[in-house]
């Protein structure tokens, strides 16, 4: 099951590219650039890294992200995780990322774009890895400043396929957001929303109905509400969860307590992510292994699961076929494989 897990063509859907900046490389960055992290060593940050609630994380990571100067900074955050996500047969993902993190700190939003892009452009070419970027609004901040960043972003708009929603979710329902998302979708975003992290279900509808949102990230508090979870399942609504983050987040008290196998079961389109893979102790492959393991996910269900993420991604028709079609063929032989090793064990 191991060679299974690791081996299977993923895509991942919820990664915030930020939060995939390793300590090793904050640290280093952190010398280059002359910043001071309030931290002696890569032992001690990671000691931080102890969270509450989504706020006690979001306040770290926010600190973190501030050793990103230059383009060349971002360019190597990104390369780092893209290297990472190949050698886990990550063969498409979609990333998200904060301008406001940056623009705030006086950095050019063109910075942080390019470096990103570039680092992109060099995976699909050098590591057979495609990507689509993300780009989300704060929503601790106001949605003028949001209406100012996708004003920024449209030069760009041939870079960036959507737009999202993140940051502190109790007391920023997403409806706050409407207008930015109406302009964002009439320039061709698409659009996705954290919504059901830690906020309420009524939070998941308004992601849907005010937002149109296209998938909801984390949705794991839907099954709240039975009506939610009729509608997300007549709809296939795409819901990216992130197992290992909802436990660091304490969404729940350990990993035997999420709901992932309930929703699973339920036949949401549910998919595994890693969200903040620095922070919460592992990347997808890692978030799958941990599920496998204490909830007993058999081969059906990784299968599934990963036939739900090439889905739900914003890869055209063509493209999701391509991919779909090597999964169906690595599974059959595998199965295959299975089948000659030990012929009567099946
Ligand atoms: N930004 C980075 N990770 C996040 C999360 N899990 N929820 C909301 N905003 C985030
Ligand atoms: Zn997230």
């Amino acid at each position: 099951m191991k060679a299974f897990i690791h081996n299977i063509p993923k895509a991942e859907l919820h990664i915030h590219i930020e939060g995939s900046l390793e300590p090793e490389l904050m640290f280093e960055l952190a010398a280059k650039n002359n910043i001071r992290l309030p931290f002696e060593s890569v032992a001690d940050l990671r000691r931080a890294y102890n969270f509450t609630d989504l706020q006690s994380f979001l306040d770290i990571y926010y600190q973190g992200a501030q050793v990103l100067l230059t383009e060349d900074d971002f360019y190597q955050m990104t390369r780092a995780y893209l290297q990472k996500a190949a050698e886990q047969n990550v063969r498409h993902t979609e990333i998200f990322f904060d301008p406001q993190t940056h623009t705030a700190r006086g950095i050019k939003f063109e910075t942080v774009l390019q470096g990103i892009h570039r680092a992109l452009l060099d995976a699909g070419q050098q590591l057979g890895l495609s990507s689509n970027l993300i780009m989300c609004f704060l929503r601790h901040l106001s949605a003028e400043e949001g209406m100012k960043t996708l004003e920024q972003a449209l030069p760009f708009k041939d870079c960036i396929a959507g737009v999202g929603l993140d940051s502190t979710e109790l007391g920023h329902p997403p409806e706050k957001f409407k207008h930015v998302f109406d302009l964002a979708r009439q320039n061709g975003f698409k659009t996705v929303a954290h919504a059901g992290e830690e906020g309420p279900p009524e939070y998941i509808w308004q992601a849907l109905k005010s937002l149109k949102a296209e998938r909801i990230d984390h949705g794991v508090r839907c099954v709240e509400d039975a009506r939610l979870v009729e509608y997300l399942v007549k709809e296939q609504v795409p819901l990216t969860v992130c197992p290992l983050s909802n436990v660091k987040l304490r969404i729940f008290d350990n990993l035997r307590q999420h709901n992932f196998k309930q929703m699973l079961n339920l036949g949401l389109c549910v998919t595994i992510n890693s969200d903040d893979p620095a922070y919460f102790g592992g990347y997808i492959e890692d978030n799958f292994r941990a599920l496998h393991e204490v909830h007993g996910l058999d081969f059906q269900d990784i299968y599934k699961i990963a036939r739900n993420a090439f889905k739900a991604s914003f890869l055209t028709l063509a493209e999701k076929q391509k991919h779909l079609d090597e999964l169906d063929e690595f599974v059959s032989d595998f199965a295959r494989r299975q089948m000659q090793d030990s012929p009567h064990s099946a």
